[in-house]
Formats: structure tokens, sequence, C-alpha cells
């Protein structure tokens, strides 16, 4: 049937009709808050390139909690700063590390009751170099180029990162280094120590992008020499993205993270076509601090533009979405 009989104006009339015909919705569950926890007390510490997002003491962090569980926030991801850093990452796995800290004080608060804790699972906010794994010079090598991050070695160390989480009682561990066959060795290693309902959220298809610049500034995590081409997707490669969601599924992943959003919206689409199992995506710093950026200048009405930027990604296929955005579009929603 075509026009005049068919107008498709009809159901725009009035925004209760509107309302009706409305294909994607979004709500406050579906939103992921990250949250960058660093050592003291009393700090709310912003970061310059993301305006509206701090660094936290724990302290603190239970206040943040406190809000996002009212505003009815899915859950919180926690990244953490820590004192020091060193070539084997002691701070990501250490018992007293800053997010175990964190996750243990979070545990016991009652906001913390009615969100879900997960804890990232990586190595570069602990490294001395940045990187997201143990990183050998090459036989000889002298020069920046002749290094190489290990894949194998790093593994170990990702899992203990792992259980240490989980035991200070995160929900979900969510590894984000790429390193491959990390998936596998997490879940043997949770459930050697009786962790096997800590569920398993693995950043699959996680691209070698620009868009964590921000990040890197809030998280401190800059690499030091090279960058994370060597073990993070080439942006060009959709199929690619499926083979590595397929072998983290095989690896026992509980659900898992396209990273980054906005720019991947066809990957998140293709992935969930092809797989049944909850599918997130990760709207990453840059994504962000390029809206507030042009907010900041008023070129983009803030509230539309923020929601439009959230539910494209919900539209592509996102069952959840871990934003920065998490409170104003709970905000929004309420
Ligand atoms: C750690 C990690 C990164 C992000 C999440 N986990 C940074 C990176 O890979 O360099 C980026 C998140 C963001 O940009 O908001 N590997």
């Amino acid at each position: 049937m075509e026009y005049p009989i068919t107008r498709l104006r009809r159901l725009r009339r009035t925004e209760a009709l509107g309302n009706l015909v409305r294909e994607t919705h979004l709500e406050p569950g579906a939103l992921i808050y990250p949250l960058f926890l660093c050592p003291g007390e009393g700090v709310r510490k912003e970061i310059a390139s993301m305006p509206g997002v701090f660094n936290v003491s724990v302290d603190e962090a239970l206040k943040e909690a406190e809000e996002a569980a009212s505003l009815g926030i899915g859950g919180l991801l926690l990244f953490g700063l820590p004192e020091s850093k060193d070539e084997q990452a002691t701070g990501a796995w250490a018992d007293d590390g800053i997010v175990q800290r964190g996750v243990r004080a979070l545990k016991q608060s009652s906001a913390a009751k009615k969100l879900v804790l997960i804890a990232d699972v990586c190595l570069c906010e602990y490294t001395s170099h940045g990187h997201c794994g143990i990183v050998k010079k090459k036989e000889g090598g002298l020069e920046v180029d002749e290094y190489e991050i290990e894949n194998d070695s790093s593994l170990a160390l990702l899992s203990k990162t792992a259980v240490s989480l989980a035991k200070a009682g995160a929900d979900i561990v969510a590894p984000s280094d790429m390193m491959d066959g990390r998936v596998g060795v997490i879940r043997d290693e949770l459930d050697n120590e009786g962790l096997d309902l800590t569920a398993i959220l693995s950043y699959a298809a996680k691209f070698a992008s620009a868009f964590y610049g921000p990040f890197r500034e809030a998280a401190d995590s800059a690499p030091q020499f090279g960058d994370r081409r060597s073990y993070q997707m080439d942006p060009a490669n959709l199929r690619e993205a499926m083979r590595e969601i397929d072998l983290d599924l095989g690896e026992g992943a509980d659900m898992i993270l396209m990273k980054p959003a906005m720019p991947y919206l066809d990957v998140i689409r293709a992935a969930r076509e092809r797989f049944d199992i909850p599918i997130g995506a990760y709207q990453v710093s840059g994504e962000y601090s390029m809206l507030k950026a042009a907010l900041a200048n008023g070129w983009l009405d803030p509230n539309r533009a923020m929601m439009e930027s959230l539910l494209s990604i919900r539209r592509a296929g996102a069952g959840f979405i871990v934003t920065y955005f998490a409170k104003e579009a709970a905000k929004v929603l309420s």
C-alpha cells in the first residue's frame, strides 16, 4: 500500500502515539557507571578531558554508589589507580589493591545490594610501562619496537587478578586485556578457588581505538612506549570480532562487551544477530569527551544528544551500556 493510503506521519502525530509504537527503550537498569578508585580519603579529582568524571577515593565511591543505586542504575564498573606501579602489576592482584579494597567496602554498603559490581581485569593501570601484559625484550633487542607483550606469561597474572577481585566480592570480572586464552584460564582459576558463581564479562571485541585517549588520563595507563595494536583489534575487522567472541564463549565467557560503541554499531549488530548471549557495549571515554566538548560549546542539545547516542547503541543490539553518562541519563529517564 502506498501514499496517499499509507501515511507514516499518522503515527507521529502525538507523543502518545509515538510512545505506543516506539521500538527501542532505554532504562536506568541497563546502564553501568564506571568509577576510577584512587588512594586517600575525601579525594574527588576531576579528569581534565572528561568533565563530570572523577578519580574518587573509596569513601567517595560509596557516595557515588548510593547515588547510582537511588537512580536505579544497573551496576558499577571499577577501575583502580594504585599507589605504585611495577613490572609485575602487583597492584592489580594484591589482596589490599585499591579495587579489592573498594569492592570490599562497597559490598558492605546497602546501596551496593542494588548494584552489580563489575571489576575490570587488566594490568595496564598497574604496570610501570602501561601495557596490558608482561613486557619481554626480544633477543638482542634494544629499540622500542624490539619489545613484545607476552601473551602466555601474562595469563597467570590476569587470572590471579580476577581471583582476588572475585574473592573481594566482585559479582562479575571483566577482562579487558585482549590476551589470547585469558577467559579460559580465568574460568579455571575461579573454579579452582570455589568461585564458580562469579561471572565473566569478556571484552571480547575490543578494538585498538583512538577513543580510549581520555581514559588513559583518567586511569593513568598510557603505554610508555609503543601502542596496543599487537593485542587489541584492528578497527577495520568485523569478521575477526566474531571469531574473538566465538572463542571467548568457548572458553566460558558468560557475557560479552563490545568496545568502543558508537563507531562500531555495525559490529554490535552483527554480534547480536549471531550469538544468543547477553551483549553489552562500552561507550568509551573519547565518545563521552567528544560529546562533552561539543556540549560545552553549546553546539548540541545536551539531553537529546546524550540520549540519542545511548539509544543508537541500544538499537544496534546492546542489552546494557557502560557509559560515563549513566547518572545524567538515568536522571533524564526518571
Ligand atoms: C584497560 C581498559 C581501557 C579501557 C577500558 N579498559 C584502556 C585501554 O585499553 O587502553 C578504555 C575505556 C575508555 O576509554 O573509557 N585495558
